[in-house]
């Protein structure tokens, strides 16, 4: 990738919150990142510092940054095609955050779901400022890189939305400065459901471990797992997403998988039991992980390695972020600041 690059941009961020990425993540965003690196500038970063909006252990976020980083790379991110980098090592996009904070209305930024969801339980009082002003930092992510695309699962739609209706506000107050971005959501597998819960998406607060499928989890425990996934008293295996969620969410692992569309897999299930689609869904699911479980590790063995493609992405990144927000800052009317003086 050259900054001259003539090709529309992608661009897209994992929270580093847990031990592994799981499923969701991957079927969801990866797999479509990675398609996307022939045809886009792209460029991928970790959110650390949206990791902290919620309470974090210093050393284990440390070490979950890097352990996002080599599963991007182990999971097909290639850093000679794309930029790979982490959020806090380019600080425009706290300053660029900043600047859409001030253009965002309070009722607006209060009617994101996500705030609304992780404070359902312990209520707005438990919660930091900056989970409610989280959305106004990925849109700063976004806005900073003008790109076309954002490549995300079902679950971001608002948030890129609101990047969108940030971009516009900006640029009719302040003169044609971002580029609108559009959420990229694949056709399939924009959601995966929790393998114990099928009506929730899967994802690591979720009640149980066992919905879950990790990228880094032993390959027999992801095998177990699936084979245990909650499916309904029928027998027939059909697509159907209000009465048989858990068998239509296995059978939509299977279709992302196999590139197989649905419909034909439910021809070919036609008079077999559950069990085969659990046994099939197991394979494809560990033959896809297992090889990017081993590639991680090893990625992993070597920190001051992957510490330094991080850091070379993030100097790629902070040419094109810093151009951006000095337009920015310039639209707004800050006073530039002069160079060193005696
Ligand atoms: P995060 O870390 O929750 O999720 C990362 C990506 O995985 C997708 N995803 C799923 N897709 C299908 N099924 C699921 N069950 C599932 N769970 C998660 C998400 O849609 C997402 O694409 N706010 C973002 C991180 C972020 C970001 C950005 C993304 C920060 N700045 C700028 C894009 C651009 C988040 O928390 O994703």
């Amino acid at each position: 990738m050259t900054e001259t690059s003539t090709r529309p941009r992608v661009l897209s961020g994992m929270q580093p919150s847990g031990e592994s990425l799981h499923l969701g993540n991957y079927l969801g965003a990866l797999v479509n990142w990675v398609k996307s690196q022939d045809d886009y500038e792209a460029l991928f970063f970790i959110p650390d510092m949206h990791a902290i909006t919620v309470p974090q252990d210093p050393a284990e976020l440390r070490e979950r940054t890097r352990k996002t980083a080599a599963q991007y790379i182990a999971g097909g991110i290639d850093v000679h095609k794309s930029t790979l980098f982490v959020q806090s090592h380019v600080p425009e996009h706290a300053q660029l955050a900043w600047v859409l904070n001030c253009i965002t209305g309070f009722g607006e930024a209060s009617r994101m779901t996500q705030f609304k969801d992780k404070t359902a339980k312990g209520g707005a009082e438990s919660a930091s400022v900056g989970l409610f002003t989280y959305p106004m930092l990925m849109a700063a992510d976004i806005l900073l890189y003008r790109p076309h695309g954002v490549p995300v699962g079902d679950d971001q739609r608002q948030h890129v939305e609101l990047s969108r209706d940030l971009a516009k506000r900006f640029n009719h107050r302040f003169g044609e400065t971002f580029v609108i971005p559009e959420a990229f959501i694949p056709a399939e597998g924009a959601r995966i459901y929790d393998l114990q819960n099928p009506t929730s998406k899967m994802s690591k607060s979720a009640s149980g471990p066992g919905g879950l499928i990790n990228l880094m989890d032993d390959p027999k425990i992801t095998a177990k797992r699936i084979k245990s996934a909650v499916t309904d008293a029928e027998t027939v295996i059909a697509h159907d997403r209000e009465s048989k969620p858990g068998v239509t969410n296995l059978l939509e692992i299977l279709s992302t998988l196999t590139g197989k569309p649905v419909d034909v897999l439910v021809a070919e299930y036609d008079g077999k039991m559950y069990g085969h689609l659990k046994v099939d869904v197991a394979d494809a699911v560990v033959s896809r992980l297992e090889p990017i479980r081993a590639r991680t590790l090893e990625l992993l063995a070597d920190p001051a390695e992957l510490d330094r493609l991080l850091a070379h992405g993030a100097a790629k990144a902070r040419a094109i972020a810093a151009g951006t927000l000095a337009d920015v800052y310039d639209k707004v009317g800050f006073l530039p600041p002069l160079g060193p003086v005696d």
